[in-house]
Order: C-alpha cells, then sequence, then structure tokens
C-alpha cells in the first residue's frame, strides 16, 4: 500500500496481534520486502538486488494492548527513527512503556521502567511513564481557592492533592492518532476532562502531542483549554535508568540541573514558599555531579524527600523559550538525555519510593532508587503560592507547553 509517495505498508508479526506499520522505503523507492517476495529467486536476487539498506527507516506501528479492568480497549503505538531509537506510548494514561537508545557502542537498549502488559498499569503503578494531570504535583489539603471559589480536590498523598488525584490523566484512556512527517513520526492523544473531575473546574480539553524525529529527540507538547477558569500543569513521568535494563541503581548517573534555587518543602513534600539557593547545599546540580554522591548527606531537605524529590527553579534567560533544563550523563553506556523545556521549573525525583516490591519488564525487581523522574512543570502547589508563577488557565486562553528530550552518547 502506498501512502503519500514513499510509504509503505507491511504486516510484521507481534506478539500482540495483528500490527499496522507505516514505513518509509529504502532509499531507490521501492519495498526491501517487496524485492524480496517471491521467495525461490532469493539466491538469485540477494547479491544484485538486495544490498543491504544502509539507512534505517523511520516507522510507526499501531497494535491491540489489552482492555482495561473497566473494559476500555487500549492500543500501543511503536515509534522508531532512522537511528534506531524506539518509544513505545499506549492509550492507557498516554504512558511510554519503552524507550529504547543506543549507547556509545550503538547498542541498543530500554532505559525507562515499566511494565510488559497494560494489568499492572491498570492496577497501580506509581506513574511509570505517564501524563500527569489536571496539575502535575501537590496541591495543599486538597484545596485552593479561585476567584473568589473554595474547591475541593481529591486527597490522595495522606492529606494532600498529587498528580491529579484518585483518577489523574494517568489513569484514563486517551484517543491517540498517529502521524508521519518527513521528519518525524508521533501521535497525538486527547481527551476531555469533565467538569468537576476530581474537584476540579470547568471541563478541559487536552490534547498532548509526543514527536519522535529524526534527530534524536522526543518533544511532549501539551495544549489545553477550558471553558472555566482552572489551575493546569501537566507533565510526563517517565522513570530513567539510563544503563539500560541489567542497571541496578541510578546513583551513578551524572545530573546537571541549570537551577540556582529550589523549593524547600515541609515534611509533606509542599513547598514553603521560599526559593531557596542551591549554593553550599546537596541540592546543587550547577555543575555535573553523581546523584548519589550526597543523596544520604545529612541535610533536613533530604530527611524530608527520603533524598531528592524536589522542584528546581530553572535559571531561565528568558520568560517562557525553549531552554535547556538538565542533563544527564550515565558513564558506563555513554549515553546522554538532555532535557530542554519552555516551564519554570523541574521535579527531581531520585525514585525513592521504589523499594523493590515492583516486578516490571521482562521479570525485573524495582529496587531503591532504579529510576530517575525530571518532571518539567510549574512548582508544585502553585494555586495556593500567590508568590509562584501562576497555573490559572482561563476561558479563552490556550495553555501551550512544549519539553524536549534529547537522547545521545558523551564521554
Ligand atoms: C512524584 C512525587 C513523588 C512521588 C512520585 C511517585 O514525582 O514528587 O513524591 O509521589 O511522583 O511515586
Amino acid at each position: 500500500m502506498t501512502i503519500g509517495n514513499v510509504d509503505t505498508t507491511v504486516w510484521p508479526g507481534g506478539r500482540s496481534g495483528p500490527t499496522r506499520m507505516h514505513r518509509r522505503s529504502n532509499a531507490a523507492g521501492g519495498s526491501v520486502h517487496g524485492l524480496l517476495a517471491p521467495i525461490f529467486a532469493l539466491p538469485l536476487l540477494l547479491p544484485a538486488c538486495a544490498p543491504p539498506d544502509p539507512t534505517p527507516m523511520r516507522s510507526i506501528a499501531t497494535a491491540p494492548f489489552g482492555t482495561t479492568s473497566a473494559g476500555d480497549a487500549v492500543t500501543l503505538f511503536t515509534m522508531t527513527n532512522p537511528a534506531g531509537i524506539e518509544v513505545r506510548a499506549i492509550t492507557y494514561g498516554g504512558i511510554i512503556t519503552t524507550l529504547k537508545t543506543p549507547d556509545r557502542d550503538g547498542n541498543l537498549d530500554d532505559i525507562v521502567l515499566g511494565f510488559d502488559s497494560l494489568e499492572p498499569y491498570d492496577a497501580g503503578s506509581p506513574y511509570f511513564g505517564s501524563i500527569i494531570g489536571r496539575y502535575g504535583n501537590r496541591i495543599a489539603r486538597g484545596q485552593f481557592t479561585l476567584d473568589g471559589e473554595t474547591f475541593t480536590l481529591a486527597t490522595n498523598n495522606g492529606a494532600n492533592h498529587l498528580h491529579g488525584g484518585d483518577i489523574g490523566f494517568d489513569k484514563v484512556v486517551w484517543t491517540g492518532e498517529p502521524f508521519e512527517r518527513d521528519d518525524a513520526v508521533g501521535v497525538v492523544f486527547t481527551y476531555t476532562s469533565p467538569d468537576g473531575e476530581e474537584g476540579y473546574p470547568g471541563t478541559l480539553e487536552v490534547r498532548v502531542t509526543y514527536t519522535l524525529t529524526d534527530a534524536g529527540e522526543l518533544i511532549f507538547d501539551y495544549h489545553a483549554t477550558a471553558d472555566r477558569a482552572t489551575p493546569v500543569n501537566l507533565t510526563q513521568h517517565s522513570y530513567f535508568n539510563l544503563a539500560g535494563t541489567a542497571a541496578d541503581d541510578i546513583l551513578g548517573h551524572e545530573l546537571t540541573i541549570d537551577a540556582s534555587r529550589y523549593t524547600p518543602v515541609d515534611t509533606t513534600l509542599i513547598p514553603t514558599g521560599e526559593l531557596a539557593p542551591v549554593e553550599g547545599t546537596p541540592f546543587d546540580f550547577l555543575s555535573s555531579t553523581a546523584i548519589g554522591s550526597r543523596i544520604d548527606d545529612d541535610h533536613p531537605q533530604l530527611a524530608a524527600g527520603l533524598g531528592y524529590d524536589h522542584n528546581y527553579v530553572l535559571d531561565r534567560t528568558d520568560a517562557d523559550g525553549l531552554q535547556r533544563a538538565a542533563v544527564v550523563y550515565e558513564p558506563f553506556t555513554g549515553r546522554t538525555l538532555e532535557i530542554r523545556t519552555e516551564e519554570p521549573g523541574i521535579q527531581f525525583y531520585s525514585g525513592n519510593f521504589l523499594d523493590g516490591t515492583i516486578t516490571g519488564k521482562d521479570g525485573r525487581i524495582y529496587g531503591h532508587r532504579s529510576g530517575f523522574c525530571l518532571e518539567t512543570q510549574h512548582y508544585p502547589d502553585s494555586p495556593n503560592q500567590p508568590g509562584f508563577p501562576s497555573t490559572v488557565l482561563r476561558p479563552g486562553e490556550e495553555y501551550s507547553t512544549r519539553t524536549v528530550l534529547i537522547f545521545g552518547v558523551g564521554g
């Protein structure tokens, strides 16, 4: 099947059932599979007609990924780029289930935590790989006042509201539409959050686009509109371990965060309102530092978070352009992850609540600090913090923010 003037449809096998893949052709404009189709001709054709394709192709494939306990069918999208980077994402929570990138020797490995099937996600996961909303991070006591009216949200983290409540955007089934461009493939996820969902005011129309570019970037574009004023703070909650699937903890990863200040928290991880300097503290990642080098220092804020679980105030040179927020380097594999964002903050969570009780992909046990999250965002509890940048979206306005993950190798 021809799509545009270059694509052909192939039907690869797969354990998830029939898969439709729109795949770019080779440089000669034909399908490699098509050239090899007459099996009897293989020995004759191979030397002359089927040279190894020097250019891996970009592709986007769609397959079923099971049914939720509520009976909703879930779809899996598999995106690949010419460098072999592979991103798998499902319509349940917009969850990135798999993310394979090359190490310095070109070996591909999965660098995110997650599950092999839908059931454990549906049964309850610590937000592995998911879209977070309507409000990423905590809102104190699940309450805020907006335009003189007080709203009460679901409290699902002690006395506080966390990551959208009992059924946040990570636990709903989104609509997913795959796309392919000249330089990228991706999926557009859409969801309508009804008025009153988890206590939030107004209907929110949300669109989150994942784009995997040929240049090795994974772009998250978040859009939302509301018919009533509401706080909105969307983010992505992938847990990374750049060392790959055989790795243990993430303490050897070397991290840079472009932030001179962070927002200290109380014992329930609600910001005190202060923007404190990182200088002279274990929170200083202005130059590349191993995550584990100070994580167990005697510092009241590390005690509060049981490690790092803090929002950093990014050193922005303009209000909302795309700027570098963080870089991570994993010394054994050489993998690097750079994060650029239009957001004012980034939550660095060092996987402190992972404790070996979750068994993930391929039977892997996720031990203490076996993954880290870097969640671009507005600051936690902004609806109750007049000194923080506003998170209120009003009718007629558009919430629009971009974060880019850039995968590479170094060292
Ligand atoms: C966020 C929070 C953490 C924790 C994780 C999920 O990153 O900041 O405290 O709740 O999600 O376990």
